[in-house]
């Protein structure tokens, strides 16, 4: 399998008023090719830090990130900026979509920006994502005029126009109640089938339970992880939340 990320020795330090938090310490990760893995841990253990400076959308402190043989520490913003244009795709629990654009052009956005094809087959690429998670009818509709599950997966289709290699999830779920998240987490399930690989965070052992290993950070490095395999059958979730939960707690959770 290729390696999509591979991470050695990754720190970042934040300093406030003179004084240093490190955040992350010494981070050793990697990512392989159409792998989904979950990084979990309490709140302030770093796991969005872990993320948005893997992802290339803020800068480490030290260590080297390199993505797909590429060090991040030889690019400069512009260059960096491409490559999560192109080859990342992002969904976040607040979604941040724009407020003045329907759900259509939103999706069409980062397509249009990123112009690997001409406007007519990045439109029928979005429609044709949009009739995959169920959304088509609400293509013309302000984001102001949908339910939180169907604005995810809008966010989703999204992430998923310029067809990434990866895809971040910073808490996909955690603004939905539990239908609308189990909604969610089968799309994900089904775009890492079709190969795209995924880095989520979630505080929830049932939505981790969807994944193929299971990180856990705390204070800034990794505690320990748990390889539960590819899901086979959405039959397994009860059993493998189990399996999380119970390892969480011999974690310490
Ligand atoms: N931009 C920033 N500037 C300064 N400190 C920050 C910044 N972002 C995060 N931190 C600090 O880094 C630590 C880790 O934050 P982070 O958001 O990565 O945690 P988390 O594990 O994602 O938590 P949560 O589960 O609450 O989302 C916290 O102590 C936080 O205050
Ligand atoms: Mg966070």
């Amino acid at each position: 399998m290729e390696t999509v990320i591979d991470v050695k020795g990754l720190c970042k330090t934040y300093i406030i008023k003179k004084i240093s938090n490190n955040v992350l310490r010494n981070i050793d990760f990697i990512l392989r090719e159409g792998e989904f893995i979950t990084i979990m841990g309490p709140s302030g253990s770093g796991k969005s830090t872990m993320l948005y400076t893997v992802s290339g959308m803020d800068r480490a402190t030290a260590g080297d990130i390199c993505f797909l043989g590429k060090n991040f520490s030889d690019m400069n913003d512009k260059e960096l900026a491409r490559v999560r244009l192109v080859s990342m795709g992002f969904i976040f629990q607040q979604m941040y979509m724009m407020r003045k654009l329907c759900i259509l052009d939103n999706i069409l956005l980062p397509g249009f920006h990123a112009g690997l094809k001409d406007r007519k087959q990045i439109r029928e690429e979005a429609e044709m994502l949009m009739r995959r998670l169920g959304i088509m009818d609400i293509a013309e509709n302000e984001i102001s005029e949908v339910s939180g599950g169907q604005l995810q997966r809008a966010c989703l289709c999204r992430a998923l126009i310029n067809h990434p290699k990866v895809l971040f999830a910073d808490e996909p779920t955690g603004a939905l109640n539990s239908k609308a998240a189990g909604e969610v987490v089968n799309e994900l399930v089904k775009v890492n089938r079709d190969g795209t690989a995924i880095m989520m965070v979630t505080h929830s052992a049932r939505v981790a339970a969807a994944s193929d290993r299971v990180i856990y950070l705390i204070d800034g490095h990794i505690e320990g992880s748990i390889e539960l395999g590819k899901l086979e059958d959405e039959a397994d979730l009860l059993q493998r939340e189990r399996q999380i939960n119970k390892w969480l707690m011999d974690q310490g959770w």
